[in-house]
């Protein structure tokens, strides 16, 4: 090590996408390393609406590691971050920067401490896999610090030991997390199917809908699935494997009417084995169902798939139109039948690619309050509408994979204590 005084801080800073899944991750056959049953695939999402951005920092006069989440200081003592950075250090190559005169050899990085502050763009709590976008911004930065000679595949597979869909996001576009065969996990990693700009008609738009309870989290809830559903073990075996062929062909062809019924169809199943699973875990509600109901009817009527829906551990609905127009018409439905309440402006109601709320010709609330319903939801369950099921709905599309932000003002440590910047 070198530098003068050994005052030193080196920083790097990263951004990171989250991802959906398309064909779900549920169980695992290995709750330390994180080792699944099935593979899964997932879409990677636009990361100006949602990413984490994670500064990672080194200097011989930090004494302990730490972290701080968007500002807060938070405990890095868990296993799973525990193993992260295990994994990492164990990999850390020799780095020099010759204008700071810093000089670290690679065994010194197993006595050196780090500063690393994560921020997501998206509120932490809505259930939009923060976790997924953290842990891969968290492995991706550091090595990136540590001069790893890892490609992010092998990344990936030490991303999965932080959180297993966190592998996913280290890269853009369509995901596979191959599931591996190896005992000590070294196979099970993510491998880049198609990259961001393979389907890029594809608009995503996700309704935040309003939870009332907190639900189990994924961790618990997929192992007491393990344990208890007598369906687990036909979907991971049986039905994952056709599906995981097929939905690859299907984003190779371009094939939206299969996309759609392997996406909706999957997350059904998902849903159905948490509900198999004793004591049963609910996470769609009311409002999840309604959102299903009315992108069904619609399917229907045309004739043919529009818009693809997909749940994960929560009643947040992440749905996928076949492009821009047919997103522009999911909108004016949603808006319709899942109008905000009256104290809410639209500017807050509806974020992230505002463009679709052009295209569906919505300027202002007048807009919305003028939309009227749509043939195929008369008289159904949709009829009725009440406001504030939604929070807010994001409009985005697939993005890339993680980037390092060379500018220092991304930075989120201040580039003299590397403590967190006000
Ligand atoms: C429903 O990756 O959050 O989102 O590996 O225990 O951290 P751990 O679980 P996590 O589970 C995600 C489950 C899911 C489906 C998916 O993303 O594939």
């Amino acid at each position: 090590m070198g530098g003068e005084a050994e005052k030193w801080v080196l920083m790097v800073t990263a951004r990171t996408p989250t991802n959906i899944a398309v064909i779900k991750y549920w169980g695992k056959r290995d709750e330390t390393l994180i080792l699944p049953i099935n593979d899964s695939i997932s879409v990677t999402l636009d990361p100006n609406h949602l990413c984490t951005t994670t500064t990672v920092s080194v200097s011989p006069s930090f004494d302990q590691d730490r972290m701080w989440l968007n500002g807060k200081e938070i405990s890095l003592q868990g296993g799973r971050f525990q193993s992260c950075l295990r994994e990492i250090r164990a990999r850390a190559q020799d780095v020099e920067d010759k204008k700071k005169g810093i000089k670290i050899n690679k065994e010194d990085w197993q006595k050196l401490n780090l500063h690393i502050a994560s921020y997501n763009n998206f509120p932490t709590a809505a259930g939009l896999a923060s976790s997924a976008a953290g842990l891969a911004c968290l492995v991706f930065s550091l090595a990136k610090l540590m001069n790893l000679k890892e490609d992010n595949s092998q990344l990936s597979a030490i991303a999965r030991q932080g959180s297993g869909s966190a592998c996913r996001s280290l890269y853009g576009g369509f995901v596979k997390w191959c599931m591996g065969k190896e005992e000590n996990g070294s196979d099970s990693l993510a491998v880049q199917l198609a990259d961001e700009k393979h389907w890029d008609d594809l608009v995503i738009i996700i309704a935040v809908v309003s939870a009332r309870q907190k639900e189990t989290s994924s961790t618990s809830g997929m192992r007491d699935t393990v344990v208890t559903s007598a369906l687990i073990d036909h979907r991971a075996k049986e039905v994952v494997p056709k599906r995981i062929v097929e939905m690859e062909d299907a984003i190779q062809k371009k094939d939206f009417p299969s996309f759609a019924r392997l996406a909706c169809t999957d997350s059904n199943q998902f849903h159905a084995v948490c509900l198999d699973t004793y004591p049963p875990i609910f996470y769609m509600n009311d409002t999840s169902h309604r959102i299903i109901s009315c992108v069904e009817k619609w399917n229907r009527a045309e004739g043919t798939p529009q818009v693809a829906y997909t749940f994960d551990a929560g009643p947040n609905a992440v749905m996928i139109a076949r492009d821009r127009k047919t997103a522009a018409s999911l909108l004016q439905r949603l808006l319709y039948n899942f109008p905000p309440q009256s104290d809410v402006d639209l500017d807050s109601y509806v974020i992230g690619d505002k463009s679709i709320l052009q295209d569906a010709g919505i300027k202002d609330m007048k807009d919305v309050e003028g939309l009227t319903a749509t043939p195929e939801v008369k008289d159904s369950i949709l009829s009725e509408k009440s406001k504030g099921d939604v929070s807010y709905f994001i409009c985005t599309r697939p993005g890339g994979g993680p980037v390092v932000l060379a500018d220092e003002s991304h930075a989120l440590l201040d580039s003299v204590t590397g403590l967190p910047n006000a």
